[in-house]
């Protein structure tokens, strides 16, 4: 859906204007319309006003005891302004998957994304065309519990039906329910089927019932997934110059400037939302988070996605805004060449095993001995890492977490290997002199 927003105005007529609004009460109103006004007199007027203050609504009404943080949050939100109620998000008819009674009326009580994509239609389709969506969930539970229109749907996702290795489903198993909600399910839900067979779930980056552009453009936001020593984007993110410029300087940056409209005004370095979703420079909004991606980097060994060398001029428009053709081209070329370097080495780790598995000398259960840990971590944790630090620019992450973490940990494959070979070939030797003797 397509709506208004207010532009730039001067601070002091932003006061004056909020003062002489607030004392007449026409806020709602006038915000509703939304004529000749900016988006910070939009942005500090939401923060004054609640728009549901004096609302006669009655889910409003009654809420405000039963779950004042609720009303508090959703009444500053710019949804609220606009006059998005809460049965636009919750009521329902009797028979909808998932209602319940309530007071009358009946509701959900996690609204799913079928509901946003009343109002929000693009955005609900990218976020369905991306890992975000069923592909994170598949990541853990498989695809067995899918209906056939969901597995369809997942098997038409073009980067979506790509996973190199299940291994981790066997951890999920292995770890059981208790722990899975607490850990797997935690982030990898933001892509989970709802009861109406919709996909996904908004409010894991846009946090009930704010819905603030301020909130979702912080990289404390991905935060929540995209971190540890599998996925250290945050932790790269704040080792690199854009963090630092974000940590130091990121409180005058335009938190709230109109998707689609941001520039290097607003954004004098790059956030995690700005290189994988914003629209910034040539390239438009999205939420398919794979839509600028070159690389399968998630792999135990990378290789190209199926449109990177579009995908790859989406995210390089991006860095043009700030950085010279030269500069990106050979940030680029070394990234390759990095990538390139680290893949050879998970080839040498899986090489050094394969006489192990050839001869039979591993279990055929995944993680139930020590080199199954080591292998897994080589790729998993410091393979990783490693590739993660090259692309965003964390050294620390690319040598101490990652490169020299897979030569320590191919040292001691090697050392596991050639142990195990050896007990092979002393009880090959015990069994011939027993037979001979
Ligand atoms: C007369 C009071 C009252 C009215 C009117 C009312 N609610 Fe509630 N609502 C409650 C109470 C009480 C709870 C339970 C709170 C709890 O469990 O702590 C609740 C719970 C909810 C929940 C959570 C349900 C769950 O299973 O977690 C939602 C969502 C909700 N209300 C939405 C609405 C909406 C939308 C309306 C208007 C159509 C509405 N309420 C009207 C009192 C009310
Ligand atoms: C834009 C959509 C939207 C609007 C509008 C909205 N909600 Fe919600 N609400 C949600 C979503 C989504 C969830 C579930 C989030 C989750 O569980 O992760 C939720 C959950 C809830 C819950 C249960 C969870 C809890 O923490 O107790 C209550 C109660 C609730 N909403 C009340 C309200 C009330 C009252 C209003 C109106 C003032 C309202 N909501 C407006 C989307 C909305
Ligand atoms: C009935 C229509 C409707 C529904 C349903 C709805 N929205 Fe909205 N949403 C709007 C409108 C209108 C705006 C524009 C507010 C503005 O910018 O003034 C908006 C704005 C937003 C924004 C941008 C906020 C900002 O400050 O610019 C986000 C994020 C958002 N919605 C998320 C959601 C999510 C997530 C859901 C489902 C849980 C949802 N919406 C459901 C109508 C809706
Ligand atoms: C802290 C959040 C978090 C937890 C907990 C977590 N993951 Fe992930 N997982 C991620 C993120 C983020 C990625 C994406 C990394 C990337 O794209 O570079 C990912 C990637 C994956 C992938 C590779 C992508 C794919 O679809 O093949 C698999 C498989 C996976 N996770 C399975 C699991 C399983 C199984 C568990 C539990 C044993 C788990 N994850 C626990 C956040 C998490
Ligand atoms: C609730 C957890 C969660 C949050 C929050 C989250 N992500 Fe993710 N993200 C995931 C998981 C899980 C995957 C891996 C999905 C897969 O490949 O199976 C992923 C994958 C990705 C990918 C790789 C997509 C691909 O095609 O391989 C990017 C890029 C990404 N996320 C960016 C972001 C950004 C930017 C944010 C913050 C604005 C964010 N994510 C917030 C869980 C999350
Ligand atoms: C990975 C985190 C993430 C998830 C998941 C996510 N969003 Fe967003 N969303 C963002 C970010 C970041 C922005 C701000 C984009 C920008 O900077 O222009 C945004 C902006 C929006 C806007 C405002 C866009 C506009 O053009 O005004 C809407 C509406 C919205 N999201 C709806 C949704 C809906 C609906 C879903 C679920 C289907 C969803 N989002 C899931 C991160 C997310
Ligand atoms: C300066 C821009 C920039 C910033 C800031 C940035 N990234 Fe990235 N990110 C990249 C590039 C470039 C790649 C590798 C692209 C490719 O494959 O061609 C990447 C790769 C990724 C991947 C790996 C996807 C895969 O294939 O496995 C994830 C996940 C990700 N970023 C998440 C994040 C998160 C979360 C943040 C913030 C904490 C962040 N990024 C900050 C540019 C950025
Ligand atoms: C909004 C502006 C902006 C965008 C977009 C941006 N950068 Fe930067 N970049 C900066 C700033 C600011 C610095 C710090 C400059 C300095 O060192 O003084 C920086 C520094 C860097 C550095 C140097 C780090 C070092 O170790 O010296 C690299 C490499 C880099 N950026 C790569 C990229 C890539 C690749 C992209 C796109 C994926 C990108 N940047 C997008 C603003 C941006």
């Amino acid at each position: 859906m397509k709506y208004r927003r207010m532009k730039d105005a001067p601070k002091t007529l932003i006061a004056g204007l909020a003062a002489t609004i607030l004392v007449l009460g026409l806020a709602l109103t006038i915000l509703a319309i939304g004529l000749g006004s900016s988006s910070k007199e939009r942005e500090s007027l939401r923060f004054r006003v609640n728009a549901l203050d004096g609302s006669k609504d009655k889910c409003v009404r009654c809420h405000r005891d039963v779950t004042p943080g609720i009303i508090e949050q959703y009444g500053h939100s710019s949804m609220a302004l606009a006059g998005v109620t809460c049965r636009d998000c919750h009521e329902t008819a009797p028979d909808y998957p998932g209602a319940i009674a309530h007071e009358g009326s009946h509701i959900l009580s996690e609204p799913s994304s079928a509901r946003c994509a009343r109002c929000h239609a693009q955005e609900t389709a990218q976020f369905n065309q991306s890992r975000h969506g069923l592909p994170a969930y598949v990541a853990y539970a498989g695809t067995k519990k899918l209906s056939p229109e969901l597995l369809a749907t997942y098997e038409n996702i073009p980067e979506g039906g790509y996973r190199p290795e299940k291994m981790r489903s066997a951890l999920f198993a292995k770890e059981g329910e208790e722990v899975a909600r607490f850990a797997c399910r935690s982030c990898h839900d933001v892509g989970r089927p709802a009861p109406d067979g919709s996909v996904g779930n908004c409010s894991k980056c846009h946090l009930r019932h704010e819905f603030s552009l301020e909130q979702a453009r912080k990289p404390e936001t991905c935060n929540a997934c995209h971190i540890g020593p599998d996925h250290p984007q945050w932790e790269i993110y704040q080792e690199s110059y854009h963090g630092i410029a974000y940590m130091t300087g990121g409180h005058r940056w335009h938190w709230e400037v109109e998707p689609g409209r941001l520039g290097v005004k607003d954004f004098p370095a790059p956030t995690c939302a700005i290189c994988h979703m914003s629209g910034f420079g040539a390239s438009g909004t999205s939420h398919d988070v794979g839509d600028r991606l070159a690389w399968y980097l998630f792999a135990p060994i990378s290789e190209r996605r199926p449109s990177w060398q579009d995908n790859r001029a989406r995210m390089q428009n991006v860095c043009r805004e700030c950085h010279n053709e030269r500069f990106v081209n050979d940030f680029y070329a070394g990234a390759d060449a990095a990538t390139e370097r680290i893949n050879a080495w998970v080839r040498e780790g899986n090489a050094v095993v394969e006489p192990l598995q050839e001869g039979g000398l591993l279990t055929a259960e995944p993680f139930d001995e020590p080199i199954d840990f080591v292998l897994f971590e080589l790729w998993h944790h410091w393979g990783r890492t490693a590739k993660f630090g090259v692309w965003m620019q964390g050294p620390d992450y690319t040598q101490w977490h990652g490169a020299y973490e897979m030569l320590s940990e191919l040292a001691e494959l090697r050392q596991m290997a050639k142990e195990k070979l050896a007990e092979r070939d002393r009880k090959r030797a015990e069994t011939k002199k027993d037979g001979s003797s």
